[in-house]
């Protein structure tokens, strides 16, 4: 049985990924599980430079997810290279930095550094829905992301994967921008935008008044662009969005994604992305599959 993968350069022993931002750098989950079972990490949203993020209330629960407006903290790109990546390689499993920026500038610097590290991989966020510039500001339009896209790819030989926003209308014309752009792969989806309010104090509950919904509840709408992004380009696909077991790891797969990345589900349990590890196994059992390559986008429409 073959549950290898090639996601946009990136060669996986199975298509599970964690979802950036859900995941930290690792350390914690690390004391639960050995992550060389993992296909890959995707790294914490990181920067140039460190970032202290919103004020609290940063997160709620919701129902069938969560919102959060978390804004990017994160220590910076070279606390990073000394301190987090060195703990990271001593897993066999890919490691995937999910870059953010504020400006154009920014993400090509950073992307200059990341360059020079033994990563497997870049996953461009230009899709957080929680900071004032940079990131989904660039997403949500198709020559947006082409710019981004093709400037960062100047100086970046390592596989370089776009992660888009869901916030806008037509996810396939802006997934085009990530092909044209020259980028390897494609990750949809970041969170959408959402809001609560406590209805005794009549104020929003996250200090940040909005943030970005993920969980079971966005299942449904990541599917459906994750399917249209797969008619509308030819690069690899990695989807997310409120996958919490192998069904529905499967079920992105038909839609059209290569590899998959577990959120909100690893808030659930711990052990949310090893035990799709183990579950997509048991399906392709179940279902004589060989080779889980044989299932990518192969639903078939009614
Ligand atoms: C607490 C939290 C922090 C996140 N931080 C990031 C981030 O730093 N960069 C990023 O691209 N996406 C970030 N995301 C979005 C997730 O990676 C993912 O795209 C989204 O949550 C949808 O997947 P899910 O429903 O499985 O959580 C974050 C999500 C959550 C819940």
């Amino acid at each position: 049985m073959n549950t290898r993968i090639n996601l946009a350069g990136i060669e996986m022993k199975n298509p599970v990924t964690v979802a950036s931002g859900t995941f930290g750098y690792g350390r914690e989950f690390s004391e639960f599980f050995d992550l060389s079972k993992l296909g890959g990490i995707i790294t914490k949203g990181t920067s140039l430079k460190p970032r202290s993020g919103n004020k609290p209330t940063r997160v709620c629960e919701t129902a069938s997810g969560m919102l959060n407006s978390i804004g990017l903290q994160n220590p910076g790109v070279e606390y990073f290279a000394e301190n987090d990546l060195p703990f990271l390689r001593k897993f066999d499993t890919a490691i995937i930095v999910n870059a953010c920026g504020s400006t154009v500038e920014e993400y090509v610097e950073l992307c200059k550094i990341l360059n020079t590290l033994d990563i497997d991989g870049v996953e461009l966020n230009l899709s957080c829905p929680n900071v004032k510039a940079g990131c989904m500001a660039f997403g949500n339009t198709y020559e947006g992301v082409k710019h981004v896209t093709s400037e960062v790819r100047k100086v970046l030989d390592k596989p370089l994967i776009v992660k888009l926003t869901p916030n806008v209308t037509d996810i396939a014309a802006i997934a085009k921008g990530v092909e044209d752009g020259g980028a390897d792969g494609v990750s949809l989806i970041n969170t959408l935008l959402g809001m609560k309010i406590d209805i005794n104090t009549r104020k929003p509950v996250l200090a940040n008044n909005t943030g970005g919904l993920s969980g079971p509840a966005i299942k449904p709408v990541a599917v459906r662009m994750v399917y249209q992004v797969a008619q509308a380009v030819n690069i690899p696909i990695l989807g997310m969005g409120g996958i919490v077991n192998s069904d529905d790891a499967i079920e992105f797969m038909l839609a059209g994604a290569t590899a998959i990345s577990i959120g909100a589900g690893n808030f659930i349990s711990p052990y949310t992305s090893v035990d799709t590890v183990d579950g997509i196994e048991e399906y392709m059992k179940k279902h004589n599959i060989d080779d889980i390559n044989d299932i990518i986008g192969k639903v078939q429409m009614n």
